[in-house]
């Protein structure tokens, strides 16, 4: 069974979807949670879901912690939901093509540093842009720059707030998020 572990910055509700999705398919265990906020809400989730979960600060992911905890555990391949450091070098030599991100526009668009959660929403409709969605990728050195694997697409709205383009991206993450990393883990994208 392969061992997932997911990268969490904030409320985790990726995360939590994620994991109740994979309960009962035997295709792998998600060994734990692992934010670099000790007061983030995915904590709690994890909690309730009966999972370990971890902080690792910024400067402890630089000095190799991170990748420590994830060799002690024998993970395979980890998730981004929603987690805002970048990874460090130590960890993409280890994990090639073993992590993956998602991010709440359609990239190249909207990404990068400063562009994350409502900060994306705020600029698609400040721009009046016709539609967004969801781009799930590989992670190197540079944010939101790997190899795109999926987009997915909703339509934005004159009358939309920001607020509203959020909901609809939700909608996807949690649609198609738990599809996408089945499909990696079984070889199939
Ligand atoms: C998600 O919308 C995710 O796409 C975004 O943060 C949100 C986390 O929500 N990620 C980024 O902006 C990364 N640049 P959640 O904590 O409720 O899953």
């Amino acid at each position: 069974m392969q061992r997932v572990a997911i990268l969490a910055s904030g409320s985790g509700s990726n995360a939590e979807n994620i994991i109740r999705y994979f309960e009962n398919r035997q295709l792998c265990v998600f060994s734990f949670i692992l934010s670099n906020k000790t007061d983030a809400y995915v904590h709690e989730r994890a909690r309730k879901l009966d999972i370990p979960s971890f902080t690792i600060s910024k400067q402890g992911f630089e000095r190799g912690e991170a990748l420590q905890l994830l060799k002690a555990y024998g993970i395979d391949f980890i998730v981004l939901a929603g987690f805002l450091l970048k990874i460090p070098e130590n960890i993409l030599k280890e994990y090639p093509n073993k992590i993956i991100n998602i991010h709440p526009a359609l990239l190249p668009k909207y990404g990068g540093k400063g562009m994350y959660g409502t900060h994306v929403h705020e600029a698609v409709t400040a721009n009046k842009e016709t539609e967004s969605g969801i781009t799930i990728h590989y992670v190197n050195e540079n944010y939101d720059e790997g190899a795109i694997i999926f987009q997915a697409k909703c339509e934005v709205l004159p009358t939309d707030s920001a607020e509203d383009v959020a909901k609809k991206v939700h909608a996807l993450e949690y649609a198609y998020f738990p599809r996408v990393i089945e499909s990696l883990l079984l070889n199939r994208l």
